[in-house]
């Protein structure tokens, strides 16, 4: 039996969880969203401010929701990145203090590692092999997986340019909703007519050979803005909700449209949609659908595991514990912009 705790501080986000053996027995979150509400975008230095001043109240929520004490913890998992540096300094010098402090191994992981393995919280152990759509604030990739705590992560897909979650960011911006992008463009678009503008499925139907499994959404971006342009400069009113919908229906279509088609080409039967945008409910409701038709097993954990949080991270590292991998030490640094070759980082 084994209980470990995990430290997230990547972003704007402060998360502490608490693992044992695949269960998740508690965790606490703190957020400096509001304070970021103001400039349409997370301010680091804010950021990491919020996490100094959060990261003990959470440790101690955490700890009291799982009803375990300090001294019970065997391991700790940090994110060492990536992220905002001054946000993850935070995170990975508390880490090491309470390493040294308490004398528990402490293992460095990365953070996109973390979202999937938030899903097997919810759903239990992955199968022997599957394929993650990582979709986020950072992140738009097509991964293929094996063993999530040992085996190299293979990319079968990056985006070439925005990450999901920052092509919603930008055109909520555009259609002046408020950050963060994603919700607000959700909440528009519940009253929105998904077929009233017409915008590009960029690299869905059409693909230079090592761009099948690739994203691109600068030009779905551009598209939007320039709709929302022509509009204002001919004196028009700016129909928020329906390209807030058509916007997110085109995204959709493209992260499910491929994602559903790397699995039946690699035989594979088991999908996985994490990171912060699978909380989106139409990209929710769309997988469903086309997995199911496809005789695909979706797993998307509950939008609570989808955004960033401590569990994520106490469920990796769980899961790297159990492995029986070395631990990391205290000789490492944070890294904001690590790789997602594996999932322990050092
Ligand atoms: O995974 P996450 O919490 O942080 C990163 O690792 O980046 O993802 C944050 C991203 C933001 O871009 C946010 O707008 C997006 O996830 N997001 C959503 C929704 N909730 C959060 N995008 C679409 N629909 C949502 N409901
Ligand atoms: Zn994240």
């Amino acid at each position: 039996m084994t209980i470990t705790l995990g430290l997230e501080t990547s972003c704007d986000e402060t998360g502490v969880g608490v693992v044992r053996d695949g269960l998740l027995l508690g965790q606490a979150l703190a957020s400096s969203m509001d304070e970021h509400v103001l400039y349409g975008g997370v301010v680091p230095e804010v950021a990491a401010r919020a996490h100094l001043e959060s990261l003990s109240g959470c440790l101690r929520q955490a700890l009291a929701d799982a009803e375990v004490s300090l001294e019970q913890v065997d391991a700790i998992a940090v994110t060492s990145g990536p992220g905002l540096a001054s946000s993850l300094h935070v995170g990975v010098s508390a880490a090491k203090a309470w390493s040294v402090a308490l004398g528990k191994p402490l293992y460095a992981v990365h953070h996109v590692a973390g979202h999937v393995a938030a899903d097997t919280l919810q759903h239990g152990p992955l199968p022997e092999r599957s394929i993650a759509l990582v979709v986020s604030g950072g992140h738009s990739s097509l991964l293929m997986l094996g063993d999530l705590a040992t085996d190299p992560i293979v990319h079968l897909g990056d985006t070439l340019d925005d990450a999901a979650g920052e092509a919603f960011d930008k055109v909520a911006r555009v259609l002046e909703l408020p950050y963060p992008g994603g919700p607000s463009i959700q909440r528009a678009a519940e009253s929105g007519d998904p077929g009233a503008v017409q915008l590009p499925r960029p690299l869905l139907t059409q693909w230079a050979e090592h761009q099948r499994y690739a994203f691109s959404f600068s030009g779905l971006k551009s598209a939007v803005a320039r709709h929302v342009q022509l509009a204002r400069r001919s004196g028009e009113p700016v129909r928020t909700a329906d390209i807030a919908a058509s916007f997110q229906d085109a995204a959709v279509d493209v992260l499910v449209g491929k994602a559903v088609a790397a699995c039946v080409d690699h035989g594979i039967d088991t999908l996985l949609i994490v990171g912060g945008v699978a909380a989106n409910a139409r990209l929710r409701e769309v997988a469903s659908a086309r997995s199911l038709s496809a005789g695909i097993t979706l797993r998307i954990p509950a939008p609570r595991l989808c955004t960033d949080n401590g569990a994520m991270i106490a469920a990796i590292g769980d899961l790297i514990v159990r492995s029986g991998a070395d631990p990391s030490g205290i000789d490492f640094g944070a890294d904001s912009s690590a790789p997602l070759d594996r999932s322990l980082l050092v």
